[in-house]
């Protein structure tokens, strides 16, 4: 089977997640990583096997051999440096959030198309089983009408120093880190674009919010409160609740291995007054474990865009749409670039 070649861009953090998780991918292979440092690259390459190491993002550029960048560079670069890739000719998975605000990803999007690219965000909770399955008993009306989510999304993180999630330059914040996770969630929940938002945030002497809450106005009645946050511990879960049960999902964000499932439960009490009525189930625990790497199973998706002409898990509708409430709920907290 053709693999689709790899090459990534940057070492960081999320960078080595990825590359240790696409060795179980069946549809890729990592041909290349570049680094802003030779020692990086050198280091990076030898603890993932990967047979080339860029000592310049400019060079994996002109490297023939890689067909997809995977796009792992702070929040402000992913614009400049996913059309430079584009430009090259290489398609492109990039890390979310998708760039700055929705004017770059428009312009992102609109660079990929003249090339001919595929070009997606990389939200890769996404191509999971665990959220598939979520939206598929939503879609099936296991929990009736949905008319409540509450989403939360925070770590407690006391590097600030040298930390891109804590620099305005880099366009950090916690709505640009993980607030956009809860976004995702639940525009794809309602599968429809939020009427309004309201958010709140607490900023950082760094200048980006350190926290946020915020509830967003779907069409149909449904509403969401976020919250989001660098600073503080939150159970990080997600619930989902409709007029005939409600969904709870403990790690919404990133399925854990030998863990990944979710909850219905249905909390209604049989009638008092009648003991013939059997009671439902009152909780249902639905497996959804996966047969590979998170990162493999979303690397796996983009390969078969590019080899098998299928369209993204993650439309460039989907993206913009997400990029359009942080930019709303950036206005509202005062955070410009
Ligand atoms: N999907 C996920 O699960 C997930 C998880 C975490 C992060 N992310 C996203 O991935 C991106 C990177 O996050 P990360 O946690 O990997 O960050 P990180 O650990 O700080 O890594 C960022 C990398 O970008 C490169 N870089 C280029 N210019 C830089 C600068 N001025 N300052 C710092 N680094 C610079 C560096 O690589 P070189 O030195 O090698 O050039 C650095 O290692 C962000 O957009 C973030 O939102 C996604």
């Amino acid at each position: 089977m053709t693999l689709l070649q790899w090459g990534i861009l940057g070492t960081g953090n999320i960078a080595g997640q990825f590359a240790a998780g696409i060795r179980t991918a069946r549809r890729g292979a990592l041909a290349a990583v570049a680094s802003r440092s030779e020692d990086s690259a050198r280091t990076f390459s030898q603890k993932h096997h990967i047979a080339t190491a860029h000592s310049s993002y400019e060079t994996i550029l002109r490297d023939e051999r890689v067909q997809a960048i995977y796009l792992s560079l702070p929040n402000s670069m992913h614009h400049e440096w996913t059309i430079k890739c584009l430009r090259a000719g290489k398609h492109v998975l990039c890390e979310k959030p998708f760039a700055r605000d929705v004017a770059e990803s428009e312009e992102m999007f609109d660079v990929a198309k003249r090339e001919g690219r595929v070009l997606m965000e990389a939200f890769m909770y996404r191509s999971h089983p665990q959220t598939l399955g979520v939206l598929d008993a939503i879609r099936r009306g296991e929990i009736g009408q949905v008319k409540l989510m509450k989403l939360s999304f925070c770590y407690r993180t006391n590097k600030i120093d040298g930390n891109v999630r804590f620099s305005h330059a880099l366009a950090g914040g916690a709505l640009m880190d993980v607030g956009c996770y809860c976004i995702n969630l639940a525009r794809a929940v309602a599968n429809a674009e939020p009427s309004h938002v309201n958010a709140h945030a607490v900023m950082h002497e760094s200048g980006v919010d350190e926290q946020l809450t915020a509830s967003l106005e779907f069409p149909d009645g449904i509403l969401a409160t976020m919250a989001c946050g660098m600073r503080v511990q939150a159970d990080n879960t997600a619930q989902i609740c409709g007029t005939e049960g409600y969904i709870e999902i403990p790690w919404p964000w990133k399925p854990p291995a030998g863990k990944a499932g979710f909850t219905i439960a249905r909390s209604i009490p049989p009638r008092q007054d009648n003991p013939n009525i059997p009671a439902p189930p009152p909780r249902q625990w639905f497996s959804t474990e996966a047969d590979r790497d998170l990162y493999a199973m979303e690397a796996d998706e983009f390969a078969e865009c590019v080899l098998d002409d299928k369209p993204p898990r993650i439309p460039r509708e989907d993206t913009l749409g997400n990029m359009h409430v942080l930019d709303q709920m950036r206005e509202q907290i005062g955070l410009k670039w």
